[in-house]
């Protein structure tokens, strides 16, 4: 049964709304005042509200900004009297469904609620549905045959139903986020978000701010209350991404939020409570860091209840051709180009390949021989670049000191891809990471032509 909250000081047309929805099988509440109706609108449970513009203690305007801000998709119908048709006609402006002028007849004001209570529901049904296929198609495949990256499936399968908070560890590129994306859609609370926090690409005087928001007025320029990420979170799994990288003091703020499931806004005072599932990653070996002091040991045993060790492609050499086949047919179709083989030549090289980038710099090679290869095969030359740029640039007869600048040149191109890769293309931060000014950054990544 839907719940209507009429909010109409005149006792009289108030006894007689509250009839005409129950004898259509509506349950209805009654409110006097703005004062009353925010009341029992915030205490849950209606489905429309219908109210009266002129109140004794306010006008209908405000209970229709309260309602909205509270439950955007909660119809409201006002109820005018002749001489305040403008007002009326701004709450529409403002959200309300639609108004009615004094006298009116019960039976239409009913239609009017009824229409406006189906087209909610259509509404929700295909928020519902975007929000099912946007999960759908942000889930990407996940490829690999080896015995070790089943096994490790298999775990991730019996965790992700769960609430166990889950630690990540791998090297660069090894699948890290796309496992933490699996368990939150193999999870109950696929429905919910999934909030990733890269605690290494935001600055360090940022984070703060970003995990726990702030509550208006915190601080200079805090205008309006931010909600921070770990309450966007609520209901859904939040991705601690680089937890390695998070500074002491965030670290203890952290650790109460897991044990305790609350916090407070930066600058706030009301204790927040959130539903999470905590998934963290790191690329960084956290024993050590505990070891070293910089990661707290008692965060660390918080996080490290079911751990799940990503190996390096390099040693699981099966997944390799399952992974470029996989690439190839992406990119074709990406590309709209016909998707061609690997030659036996170029299946060697793969193989026999280092891997240091893991799946991310398998994906990238691919991707770049897609777009270099025009017929129906790939090649080694499609793929060797970089290691092609370096014999090109040199000629035979380079002398010494030559051989060592180009060296060079390549190396720091590497180190820089890996680090903006890390950073997700954050400047400053790779600048930070590789100890050199912002500047002298951005000169390399122009020189190197890193894109
Ligand atoms: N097994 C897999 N099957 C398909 N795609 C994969 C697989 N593993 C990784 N990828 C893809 O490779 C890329 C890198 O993976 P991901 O971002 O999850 O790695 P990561 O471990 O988080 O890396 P980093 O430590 O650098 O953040 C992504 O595009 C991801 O979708
Ligand atoms: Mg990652």
């Amino acid at each position: 049964m839907e719940t209507i909250l009429i909010v109409e000081d005149k006792k009289s047309m108030s006894e007689m709304l509250r009839k005409a929805f129950e004898a259509e099988q509506f349950a209805v509440k009654a409110a006097m005042t703005v004062q009353d109706g925010m009341v029992v609108f915030a205490a849950g449970g209606i489905d429309a509200v219908v109210t009266d513009l002129r109140l004794p203690d306010g006008d209908g305007m405000e209970l229709l900004r309260a309602v909205k801000a509270q439950s955007p998709l909660t119809p409201l119908v006002v109820m005018t009297g002749f001489g305040s048709i403008e007002t009326a006609v701004r709450a529409v402006k403002e959200g309300a469904y639609d108004f009615l002028t004094k006298p009116f007849d019960p039976d239409h004001l009913i239609l009017i609620v009824k229409r406006a209570l189906d087209e909610k529901s259509r509404q929700k049904e295909n928020l519902v549905m975007r929000k099912a296929f946007s999960q759908f198609l942000s889930m990407p495949r996940i490829i690999g045959v080896s015995e070790q990256w089943c096994a490790l499936i298999e775990r991730v399968k019996k965790v992700a139903p769960l609430k166990t908070t889950v630690l990540i560890l791998g090297e660069s590129g090894t699948g890290k986020e796309l496992i933490a994306r699996a368990m939150h859609h193999w999870s109950p609370r696929s429905k919910g978000p999934f909030v990733a926090v890269n605690c290494a690409a935001i600055p360090k005087d940022l984070i703060e701010n970003e995990l726990f928001g702030h509550d208006k007025g915190a601080f200079t320029g805090a205008q309006e209350v931010k909600l921070g990420r770990l309450e966007l979170a609520d209901n859904g799994t939040i991705f601690l991404d680089e937890i390695g990288d998070m500074e002491l003091p965030l670290q203890a703020k952290l650790l109460r939020v897991l044990q305790e499931n609350e916090f407070e806004r930066v600058g706030g005072t009301k204790t927040i409570r959130v539903d999470l599932r905590v998934v963290a990653a790191s690329n960084k070996d956290l024993e050590q860091e505990v070891g070293r002091g910089s990661f707290r040991e008692d965060l660390f045993y918080r996080l490290n209840v079911f751990r799940i060790v990503l190996a390096p492609l390099r040693q699981r050499k099966q997944d390799i051709i399952p992974l470029a086949h996989y690439f190839i047919s992406s990119f074709s179709a990406e590309m709209r180009k016909q998707v061609p083989s690997l030659s036996a030549e170029a299946e060697q090289i793969l193989l026999s390949s280092e891997w240091k980038g893991n799946v991310r710099e398998i994906k990238n090679v691919m991707e770049r021989a897609v777009i270099l290869c025009e017929g129906p095969v790939l090649l080694p030359e499609h793929f060797a670049m970089e290691k092609g740029l370096f014999k090109e640039t040199l000629g035979k007869e380079e002398p010494l000191h030559k051989v060592a600048a180009a060296a060079v040149r390549l190396a720091e191109k590497d180190r820089i891809e890996n680090v903006l890769m890390q950073t997700h293309g954050n400047k400053s931060r790779a600048a930070e990471i590789l100890r050199v000014s912002y500047k002298t950054l951005l000169n390399k990544i122009k020189e190197y032509g890193i894109v």
